[in-house]
Order: structure tokens, then sequence, then C-alpha cells
């Protein structure tokens, strides 16, 4: 089988809608930056959503869409990465099954975000197979495309482990027919949500990149700063605001130095520090959000993407098929 001349980097991402600033600065842009150096591969875990949501898969469907669209216009060009939806490829779920076959079930019971969201999610009956296959469904996405390189975050650490041991335990079974995948962790800049919590949907928190310019100011204007600056002439710190962490994303280096400065001998204001951040992150967002207005002009566009992005990983995915049926002596 011809093996792609750059090292193949994949990832997913579970269908959540908007993209927010979180997950922009903590996984798309990451892809975005790769996709020039590597092949890479990205895709909906529309799969994996049926993992906590299967009672309940209403919003499956337009989370997926809102969130290509969103991939698309901060820039991931499906001219250079394969970007396509899970469900999609049907060779996803034969090479689980296989997986499923060797996994032990010690392995998948040890996880330890397993065991935290069978306690957090206790609405949900998460007793299932499904549920406690999640690693291996995700060892099935990155092995049928021989991903080397799995950029996540570090809540995903302990399922990359588990992916790597089963790709092992493959190999040393039937032949070596699958890379070993690495997590790819790269630093991530710190991104709190307006009210200082983590940015996430759940807690209601987030700024979106599809958010007006009207929204973000709202937004900005009501997150809370350094308690210390109850008056206008209390001076602050700008490590206990959560205002500055936006800063440092959306304003330049020398701005930072005055605004820091401004903070802690109160000569600027929480208000005009706000304005100051409003008009960066609303400069930042504009061209994305023209992109956005121009991929959302173009009905059916985003679905033509993600059917040529499946006719791509489908082929991709038969390859990998025939050295699994071949090392395993399948018919
Ligand atoms: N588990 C990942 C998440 O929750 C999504 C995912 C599914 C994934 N399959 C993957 C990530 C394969 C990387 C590689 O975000």
């Amino acid at each position: 089988m011809s093996e792609p001349a750059k090292k193949t980097v994949l990832s997913g991402l579970r269908p959540t809608g908007r993209v927010h600033l979180g997950n922009y600065w903590g996984a798309v842009k990451n892809w975005v930056d790769l996709q020039d150096r590597y092949e890479c591969r990205y895709f909906v875990a529309d799969l994996h959503a049926l993992t906590t949501d299967y009672a309940d898969t209403s919003a499956i469907r337009e989370s997926t869409l809102e969130a290509v669209t969103d991939w698309l216009s901060v820039g991931l060009d499906p001219e250079k990465a394969v970007v396509f939806v899970q469900s999609q490829v049907p060779q996803t779920a034969e090479l689980a099954l296989v997986f499923g076959m060797f996994t032990p079930l010690g392995w998948l019971e040890r996880v330890p975000t397993y065991k935290e969201q069978l306690q957090e999610l206790r609405e949900k009956d998460l007793g299932t197979y499904g549920f406690l296959g999640y690693p291996v469904l995700m060892t099935a996405d990155i092995a049928l495309y021989r991903g080397h390189y799995v950029p996540v975050g570090k809540d995903q650490e302990s399922h990359l482990e588990i992916c790597r041991e089963i790709v092992r335990r493959f190999n040393g079974l039937y032949g070596e027919v699958f890379p070993e995948p690495q997590a790819l962790f790269t630093e991530t800049p710190k991104v709190p949500g307006l009210d200082g919590r983590k940015m996430s949907k759940s807690y209601e928190n987030t700024i979106a990149l599809s958010d007006s310019a009207d929204d973000v100011a709202k937004k900005v204007m009501s997150m809370v700063t350094d308690p210390r600056r109850a008056r206008r002439s209390d001076p602050g710190n700008p490590d206990e605001c959560n205002l500055f962490p936006f800063h440092r994303l959306y304003s330049s280096r020398e701005e930072c130095a005055e605004i820091d400065r401004g903070c802690r001998t109160a000569a600027l204001g929480c208000v005009d520090c706000k304005k100051w951040l409003i008009r960066n992150m609303n400069a930042a967002l504009e061209p994305v959000r023209a992109k956005r207005a121009e991929i959302t002009a173009k009905p059916g566009y985003v679905r033509e993407v993600l059917e040529e992005g499946g006719v791509k990983a489908r082929a991709l995915a038969t390859e990998t098929m025939k050295a699994v049926s071949g090392a395993m002596k399948l018919l």
C-alpha cells in the first residue's frame, strides 16, 4: 500500500454546534495551522455523540453542519485537508468491531473519564456497550486513516493511551498494519468563559466565532473584572482579571504591556479596557464572519464539502480494510 509522503494528522470533535473561542484556540486553530505541513483528516465525531446522546439525536445533524461551517470560516481548507463526518464512513464501524474482539474490558473500565462521566451524567443511562467502547471507536477512527499524529486536548490523553495499546495488540497479533498514533499536545492558551470558569456551551458562558459584533460587545461588557477594582481609582491586577487572557489573544504585545501598566496603576478603567478588547476582538472576528456569510450564502455548499470529504475518506478506509482482512487472513 502506498504510504503518503507526509505524515498523517487525524483529529475529530464531537458535534457541539457553533464553535466558540475555547474550541477555536483549543483545537480548531491548531488544525488549520497543521494543514500545510501534514496530510490532515478532520472529522465530526457524530457516532461518538451517540455514546452519550443516543436517546435524543435531534440536535446532531444541525450541530454537525454548524460546526463544519465554522471550521471552514476560520480557514480549514477542504483542498488541503479531508473534512468529513464519521458516520459517512461505514468502515469505521467495521474496524471498531474487529478491535472490540481483543480489547480487554479491564482496559476500558480503567479509563478515568469513563468512571467520571458515569457519575456526572447520571441522568443518562450510560451503562451501555457503546459508552464503554468509546475508546475502541476512537481507535478505529485513528487507525482507519493510519494517523501518526493526533492533535487533542489533555482531556483525551487516557483515550489516546488505550488507542496505542489496541493498535499495538493488533500489530502483535496479525502483523504491522498500523502506525502507533502519537498525541500531539500543543500549548494552547487559557480561554476562560465570560464568568471565569472554563468556556463551555453547557455553562452558557461562551463567545462564538459567529457572534455578531454587537453580541461580542455585549458579552465583553458583561464580564466581571478584577474584584479589587470596585472603584475606578482602585488599582487592579491583570493576572486576576477574566478579561486579560483575552487581551493576550487579541491585543498586541505592546498593547498588553500598556494595559497591564494601566490596570496596576488605575490609569486605565475597566470600561475602557473592555472597549479596547471589543475593538481588537471584532477586528479579528470580522474576516471570519465575512467568510461565514460567504459560505452560508451558497446553499448546500457545506454538504457538498462533506460529500467530497466522505468520498476521499471512504477510499482511504477501503485501502486500510483490505490490509486488515489480509493481515487477519479473512476472505
Ligand atoms: N474523543 C474526542 C473528543 O471528545 C473526539 C474524537 C473521536 C477523536 N474520535 C477521535 C479525537 C479520534 C481524535 C481522534 O473530543
